[in-house]
């Protein structure tokens, strides 16, 4: 049976949530966790009837990163618009939603609650469960979105905090088998992006900036791990430090793009060589891509080069790689360890 039971706030019915409920789950959802407000809708864990994203983007530009406390009060002047305009977006009424349900971590804290605490009122209120989700799932999640993907699949999940590799054997089971000892593979992009002179956010611009490059100008240092499927790439970072002030040392003009081609190439060929070998080594011929990393145009084309060769790649639409509610009501509906209760609290990191 694929269900899950929870229990409304003010009367405590018993609301089933999942494929074997007997009627159409309709989620709405709420993200705070970092720099995107956003709220959805959406039908059974995967079709999309509303999604609305608030980016923070040009506040943060200012500051050159994320600052959690100006983040925080982003998130308290967007969310009663954000959640709002999703229900204008959908034609629905409060009454028609199923369940309520928010990201509660990881994540910003301060940012966190605002969004936690909207999704808790709305439950309250509309006498709805509260259903607490897990960020990371739910950017795997964002694969069921608008498509036909069925488990079991092996997951890469790569964002600003998180590098995971996760088996994801059916609808229930979400197993990490391999993750970051150090920096995420975002924080890398962000980071590089930073020391060659790209602004705020860095991923995106190094992505661009990658294309007119050399991908083999610079060779750059892969970490050797006695877990196989671990990543770390902190020594990639200190050694694209050290070239770029050797280059200036050498009153060299910094070659931008060549930098930042070498440094992608050499990350994504290291989150792809892993991510196949766990793949092949659980017999496993489908993989899905996840998280904002997700969203890079060289991580995708070494993935789906790989249909060719028999396997299935599925990466979510770019607006569901970084973060969107989408995914979150997603999660809801699918991940069994979400928490339908009222008393749930946020938490920073996993
Ligand atoms: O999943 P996400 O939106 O937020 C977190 O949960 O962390 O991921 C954000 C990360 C940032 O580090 C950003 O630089 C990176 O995803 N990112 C990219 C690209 N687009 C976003 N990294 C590389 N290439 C991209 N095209
Ligand atoms: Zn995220």
């Amino acid at each position: 049976m694929f269900v899950k039971e929870f229990k409304t706030p003010i009367t405590n019915k018993t609301v089933l949530i999942g494929k074997d409920s007997g009627y159409d789950n309709i989620i709405f959802a709420i993200e705070s966790s970092c720099d995107e407000t956003a709220a959805a809708i959406v039908k059974n864990g995967r079709e999309v009837i509303s999604n609305v994203v608030a980016s923070q983007i040009k506040t943060h530009i200012e500051f050159g990163g994320v600052v959690p406390e100006v983040a925080a009060r982003e998130h308290l002047e967007a969310i009663n618009l954000v959640i709002s305009q999703a229900f204008e977006q959908s034609g629905l009424k409060p009454d028609d939603i199923t369940a309520f349900a928010a990201t509660v971590g990881p994540g910003l804290i301060g940012s966190l609650l605002v969004g936690m605490n909207a999704g808790k009122a709305l439950s309250i209120a509309y006498d709805k469960p509260f259903i607490g989700v897990n960020h990371l799932n739910a950017h795997v999640c964002a694969n069921f979105l608008d498509s036909d993907l069925e488990p079991p699949f092996i997951a890469l999940l790569v964002s600003g905090g998180h590098t995971q590799i996760i088996e994801v054997k059916n609808e229930f089971k979400q197993t990490i088998i391999g993750e970051t000892i150090d920096d995420a593979a975002g924080e890398a992009f962000d980071k590089v992006a930073r020391l060659i002179g790209l602004d705020y956010p860095g991923g995106v611009n190094l992505d661009k900036s990658a294309q007119t490059g050399n991908p083999y100008a610079f060779k750059l240092p892969q970490a050797k791990l006695s877990n196989e499927y671990n990543f770390s790439f902190s020594g990639l970072k200190t050694a694209a430090l050290q070239l770029i002030q050797k280059l200036k040392k050498e009153n060299k003009e910094l070659p931008i793009s060549d930098i930042a081609a070498s440094f992608q190439e050499n990350i994504t060929s290291v989150l792809y060589t892993k991510t196949k070998k766990a793949a092949d080594s659980m017999n496993l011929k489908t993989i899905v891509l996840a998280g904002g990393v997700a969203a890079n145009s060289e991580i995708r084309r070494k993935f789906f080069n790989l249909k060719n060769k028999g396997y299935k790649i599925y990466a979510p639409q770019m607006k569901y790689c970084t973060d969107n509610a989408a995914m979150i009501a997603s999660s809801a509906y699918y991940t069994p360890d979400t928490v339908g209760e009222l008393d749930i609290e946020a938490f920073s990191r996993m």
